[in-house]
């Protein structure tokens, strides 16, 4: 079966689809993202995202390339195309084609849009043996609350994460408080069964997991704090866990080589995870 990704107004073989070389994304990182969940045929937290998406784009002052209703459309041609039940779509809208010149362009550019789809193993309630972590400094620019395309600080924090057998990088900012994963959302649960998540500011992304989350922890009546937590607090933590459009909620159970508590996946993050999947489940969006 082939599979298609969507290129500037068509859908184009995966294995063809291509930008210009001048596409200021390509040379320069002018553009953003989103990555969008699907669960047994339904998008994940839609609403948010494209919200985010927007916002990201304002921030930049890069134009809708289409309109938002024409978004759900593509998304969803995409996926019925691609036989997409569980995964992730992938979207990224760039400045545009232009002469290299780091400032915007003066001419009229059009952004570019492109989406792809991830086939994934569809997330279950069981969480798995939990992951281990690999702390890293933070060497990122200060706004990370904008979904760009300029990631280099976290790609190589997670290749050191990866190289030290460890699945995600947490970054350490100056001060030595957990600011995120390299992709993903920092929690822990204290040893009074308090959840800690940094709050949102632009040393972060607000991550829309983390806020469904938040959301469920209310409902559940959990004890919850957004405060920031250092790495010393995290690894004297009762649990920790990850959250993310794709890894859902993941248990953490090492921290640099050490066990989080006796380095098996705790009862909150097993909960929250259930908790999460049947969220994904109804399509619905928590806004
Ligand atoms: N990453 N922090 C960072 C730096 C991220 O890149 C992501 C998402 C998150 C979690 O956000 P959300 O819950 O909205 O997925 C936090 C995506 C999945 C990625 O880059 O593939």
């Amino acid at each position: 079966m082939a599979r298609y990704a969507y290129v500037n107004g068509r859908y184009v073989e995966h294995r063809q689809a291509s930008v210009h070389i001048e596409d200021r994304g390509y040379q320069l990182a002018d553009g953003v993202y989103e990555v969008v969940g699907v669960h047994d045929g339904r998008l994940i937290d839609e609403t948010p995202h494209v919200d985010r998406l927007d916002r990201s784009l304002r921030e930049l002052r890069i134009a809708w390339p289409v309109s938002r209703a024409a978004l759900g459309f593509i998304m969803r041609e995409l996926m019925r195309r691609n036989r997409l039940r569980d995964g992730l779509i992938y979207m990224q809208v760039t400045r545009g084609v232009a002469r290299r010149d780091h400032a915007f362009p003066t001419v009229d550019v059009k952004p570019a849009l492109v989406l792809t789809t991830k086939n994934t193993k569809r997330a279950g309630v069981d969480p798995g043996p939990g992951i281990a972590i690999k702390s890293q400094r933070d060497i990122r620019w200060e706004r990370c609350d904008i979904k760009t395309v300029a990631l280099l600080p976290n790609v190589l924090a997670k290749q050191a994460a990866r190289e030290s057998g460890a699945y995600e990088a947490w970054l350490i900012d100056a001060d030595g408080y957990v600011t995120e994963g390299a992709s993903t959302n920092a929690w822990i649960v204290t040893q009074d069964g308090e959840l800690v998540t940094r709050p949102v500011d632009n040393g972060i992304l607000a991550g829309v997991t983390r806020h469904t989350l938040k959301a469920l922890c209310a409902a559940l009546q959990l004890k919850f704090a957004e405060r920031p937590f250092s790495l010393t607090e995290a690894k004297r933590a009762r649990e920790a866990f990850i959250t993310s459009a794709t890894s859902f909620v993941t248990p953490v159970v090492k921290i640099d080589g050490e066990p989080v508590a006796d380095g098996k996946v705790g009862p909150t993050a097993r909960r929250l995870r259930e908790e999460y999947v049947r969220f994904a489940a109804t399509g619905a969006s928590v806004t």
